[in-house]
C-alpha cells in the first residue's frame, strides 16, 4: 500500500509528530510512505515533473530532508521551492523515507505546509486530486486537520469511484490503474489548537496552545501585580471557548468570556464589575479578564477586548491594558503530550488504513479516557456541529456576520 499524509487547515503543534509517526509506521509495516505538501492544494497541484536524479545509496527515495539532519546539500529554505538538498519546485506529492522525518516530533507548526485550497472545494479540483494520486499509485490518505478538512476527506472518499470512472472515460488512466484504485482509504486525525471536536477528549495542539497561554498569563500576572493593573487577555477560539476556559482555570482569571455561553440575561457589564470590585475589596492587586476571540453577548454581538477594557477603566477606574496573544499561541515546540498522543494516533491511523474495506466507515482517530480510539468520522463531525457548540449553526452564522460584515455562508 502507498500511504500519503497531509496536514490541512490552521497549523497546530503536534502535526509534525503525526507525519513522523505515519511515515515511520507505514514503512515499518511494509508500505510506501508519501507526504503531500501544502495540504489539499498539493493534491490538486500534483507533480509537474518527476525527479531527475536519485539520492545515492538510498533505496527508499528520500526527498525531504530535515534541515538539521540533512546531508549537507542545503540550498534555500523558506521559499517553498527547496526544503533542503533537492528542489521540490512543482512537486507536491513526494515519497519520503525514514530519515526524512527524524526529530520531527519536536518541531512546531507543520513542516510539510498547509494551505486553504479553493480548488479542492470543487468537484473538478477533487477529480484532479484523484488523478494526481492515481498517477503516483497512492490509495490511502491520512489527513490531519480540523472538522472542515476532515469532512472534505470524507466527501473525497465517497466521490472517489465517480472520479475513477470519469478519468477512465477520459482515457487518462489505464484499466490497470482503474483496477488498482477502486476505493480510497482515508483516516482523519484532529489537528486544532481549539479542542473543538466531539468524540475525542483532546485535539492535537490544544495542550501546547494552552500551555503557551498559561506562560503568557503568568508573565502578565507579575507585571499586573506590580502596577495593580487590570489586563484583558484575548485568546484564540473562534467557535470554541476551551482555551479561554482552561486558561482561566489554570491561571486564575477574574472573568471569562466564551462563545458557547454568552453572558446571561441582564447586564454583563454590571455583573463583571461587581465581581471584580469584590475581588479588589479583599485585597487583590491585579485583575485578569480572558476573552475568547469568538466571544459573543446574548444578542450574538461580539464582545471585544477593547470594549471590556473601556468598561473596566470607566466604571472601576482600573488602569487597564489589552494583550492579544494571537499566533504566539499556535506556534512553537509541542508539549510532550502533543508528541506522544499524535505518535500513538499515527500508528492507529496506519493500522486503520490497512484494515479498511469499502464497507468500513471513514474513521477519525481520537483519544478517550486516555485511550487512542477510532470513531466514525462523520458522526464526530455531526456531533461537533450540533451539540459540540452551544450556539446553533444559525446563531453562529448571525454572530459571524455581526463580527465580520463580509462573512459569507
Ligand atoms: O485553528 C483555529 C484557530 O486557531 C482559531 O481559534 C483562530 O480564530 C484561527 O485559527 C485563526 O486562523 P488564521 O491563522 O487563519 O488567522
Amino acid at each position: 500500500m502507498k500511504i500519503a499524509v497531509l496536514t490541512s487547515g490552521g497549523d497546530s503543534a503536534g502535526m509534525n509528530a503525526v507525519v513522523r509517526s505515519v511515515v515511520k509506521t507505514a514503512i515499518a509495516k511494509g508500505c510506501e510512505a508519501w507526504v503531500v505538501r501544502e495540504g489539499y492544494e498539493g493534491l490538486v497541484r500534483g507533480n509537474a515533473h518527476q525527479p531527475t536524479e536519485g539520492r545515492p545509496g538510498k533505496e527508499d527515495a528520500s526527498f525531504i530532508y530535515n534541515l538539521r539532519f540533512g546531508d549537507g546539500e542545503l540550498l534555500k529554505d523558506g521559499t517553498g521551492d527547496y526544503i533542503s538538498g533537492r528542489s521540490l519546485k512543482g512537486r507536491y506529492i513526494v515519497r519520503v523515507g525514514w530519515d526524512d522525518v527524524r526529530g520531527w516530533f519536536g518541531e512546531g507548526g507543520t513542516l510539510i505546509g498547509t494551505a486553504r485550497s479553493v480548488a479542492f472545494r470543487t468537484p473538478e479540483g477533487r477529480q484532479t486530486a484523484a488523478y494526481n494520486m492515481i498517477k503516483e499509485g497512492i490509495d490511502a490518505l491520512v489527513i490531519c486537520g480540523g472538522d472542515g478538512s476532515l469532512t472534505g476527506a470524507d466527501v473525497f472518499r465517497s466521490e472517489w469511484p465517480k472520479h475513477v470512472e470519469a478519468l477512465k472515460a477520459a482515457g487518462k488512466i489505464t484499466d490497470e490503474q482503474v483496477n488498482n484504485h477502486q476505493h480510497l482509504r482515508i483516516v482523519g486525525l484532529v489537528g486544532s489548537i481549539d479542542n473543538d471536536m466531539s468524540m475525542t477528549d483532546l485535539t492535537i495542539g490544544a495542550v501546547t496552545a494552552l500551555h503557551r497561554i498559561c506562560e503568557s498569563i503568568d508573565n502578565i500576572n507579575s507585571t499586573a501585580v506590580s502596577h495593580s493593573r487590570a489586563f484583558v487577555v484575548e485568546v484564540m477560539g473562534r467557535h470554541c471557548g476551551w482555551l479561554a476556559l482552561m486558561a482561566g482555570a489554570s491561571c486564575g482569571a477574574d472573568f471569562i468570556f466564551i462563545p458557547e455561553d454568552p453572558p446571561a440575561e441582564g447586564n454583563w457589564e454590571d455583573d463583571m464589575c461587581k465581581r471584580i470590585q469584590s475581588h479588589r475589596e479583599i485585597g487583590q492587586r491585579k485583575t485578569i479578564v480572558i476573552v475568547a476571540e469568538g466571544a459573543i453577548d446574548k444578542d450574538l454581538k461580539p464582545i471585544h477586548a477593547d470594549y471590556v477594557k473601556d468598561v473596566l477603566t470607566d466604571r472601576l477606574g482600573l488602569d487597564t491594558r489589552v494583550t492579544t496573544l494571537g499566533h504566539t499561541q499556535r506556534g512553537g515546540a509541542p508539549a510532550a503530550y502533543d508528541r506522544i498522543m499524535p505518535t500513538l494516533q499515527g500508528i492507529e491511523a496506519v493500522e486503520a488504513l490497512l484494515e479498511a474495506t469499502p464497507e468500513t466507515p471513514s474513521y477519525m482517530v481520537g483519544i478517550s479516557e486516555n485511550k487512542v480510539k477510532r470513531v466514525p468520522l462523520m458522526e464526530a463531525v455531526a456531533l461537533t456541529r450540533s451539540v459540540g457548540t452551544a450556539i446553533s449553526e444559525k446563531n453562529f452564522k448571525k454572530a459571524m456576520s455581526l463580527r465580520d460584515p463580509e462573512f459569507a455562508e
